[in-house]
């Protein structure tokens, strides 16, 4: 490919949460070129994304694998996980990179996968989880980039580095608090407006697939606890981990430098704590950091958005590594 090409993309779920971001970002992306949106079921009429007007005029139309794999080069699915379970073979089959933003690929143990999702008895070969801080050098030759889900990404990004280095030595508890548009748009009991504003709720625990996802990539047991905050988009998790004897500020800071000095989406705020309103809208994950020397307790405290770290952003973030891109491209704003 002529670095001046630009890669035809399509996006199915463009009607969704994740889709309108991935659409939001790559109808201004300059080396992409939006060929395909599509929304749900072969049913569903031609309709527009009025939030998107002037940056995106074209028409969502029904989901359709085989026109989605004739017009495009690479594609971004923003579908619930059977869907995507359903499409993904045959775009593979035939022969387009795939940006899976939901969780049916991302499982890599059989087991594991067989009870979270499934509808996926294999793994493709080419298949990557695509944390792009910890998977740069696959991207270029990935078939399949499972996207992080919202959760484990600032999880993993927070922890990975500190586990790798020897540096947790006891259990890891992550209290996480989202915005109710990780749960997508249709509202259900829990996440209907007049349930959650005013409210904050714990949910999934030890039963939640994001613990999985975790767990998978840090090799180690969580205690995760998810909440539901009143907030549209933003996550907030504050983690609990046990250094090792001797271990102290200096050496969380130390590893967090080394893991992150070529990562520009990671913003290291060290004692000055970050929010969800320092994240919100933008491809930022920011991680700060409290330690008791005395007692060996660290707390950790990572934001991301959602929608954009946690989905859209990310996906296009391994999109950019994949293609040979800088990083930032179409994110850096
Ligand atoms: N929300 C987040 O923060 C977040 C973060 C990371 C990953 N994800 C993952 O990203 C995916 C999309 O999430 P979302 O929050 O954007 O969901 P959403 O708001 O509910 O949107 C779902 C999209 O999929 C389409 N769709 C629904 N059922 C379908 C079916 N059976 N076949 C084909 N298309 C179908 C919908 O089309 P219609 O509009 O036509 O119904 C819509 O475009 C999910 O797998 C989710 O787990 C979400």
């Amino acid at each position: 490919m002529a670095q001046s090409e630009h890669i035809a993309v399509g996006v199915a779920g463009a009607t969704g949460y994740a889709g309108q971001e991935l659409m939001r970002l790559l109808a201004r992306h300059p080396r992409a070129r939006l060929t395909a949106a599509m929304g749900s079921s072969a049913s569903s009429p031609h309709r527009s994304l009025p939030g998107l007007a002037h940056l995106w005029d074209g028409a969502i139309v029904p989901l359709d694998v085989d026109l989605l794999a004739r017009d495009t080069d690479a594609v971004f699915l923003a579908l619930p996980e059977d869907a995507s379970a359903d499409v993904v073979p045959a775009l593979l089959e035939r022969g387009r990179r795939v940006f899976d933003l939901s969780g049916a690929y991302r499982l890599r143990d059989s087991t594991q996968r067989a009870h979270w999702y499934p509808k996926v008895a294999a793994m493709p070969d080419g298949s990557t989880y695509g944390l792009t801080e910890q998977c740069r050098a696959e991207l270029p030759a990935a078939r399949l980039v499972a996207c992080p889900g919202c959760y484990p990404t600032p999880a993993v990004l927070a922890l990975a580095p500190l586990a790798r280095a020897g540096l947790i030595a006891g259990d890891i508890v992550i209290d996480a608090k989202s915005g109710v548009s990780g749960a997508g748009k249709k509202p259900t009991e829990r996440t209907h407006f007049s349930e959650c504003h005013g409210s904050v709720s714990a949910y999934g625990i030890f039963a939640h697939r994001h613990g999985a996802e975790i767990e998978q990539e840090l090799g180690r047991p969580v205690t995760f606890v998810p909440h539901l905050v009143p907030l549209d988009r933003g996550i907030l998790e504050t983690i609990y981990v046990r250094l090792p004897a001797g271990a102290g500020d200096g050496a969380i800071e130390a590893v967090y430098r080394e893991a992150y000095a070529s990562s520009p989406f990671v913003r290291l705020t060290g004692a000055d704590l970050p929010t969800v309103k320092q994240v919100a809208w933008t491809n930022f994950c920011d991680i700060g950091w409290k330690v008791d020397a005395a007692s060996g307790r660290a707390v950790i405290v990572a934001c991301i958005d959602n929608l954009l770290k946690g989905a859209a952003g990310q996906a296009v973030q391994s999109f950019n590594v994949a293609f040979g891109f800088d990083e930032r491209t179409g994110l850096w704003q």
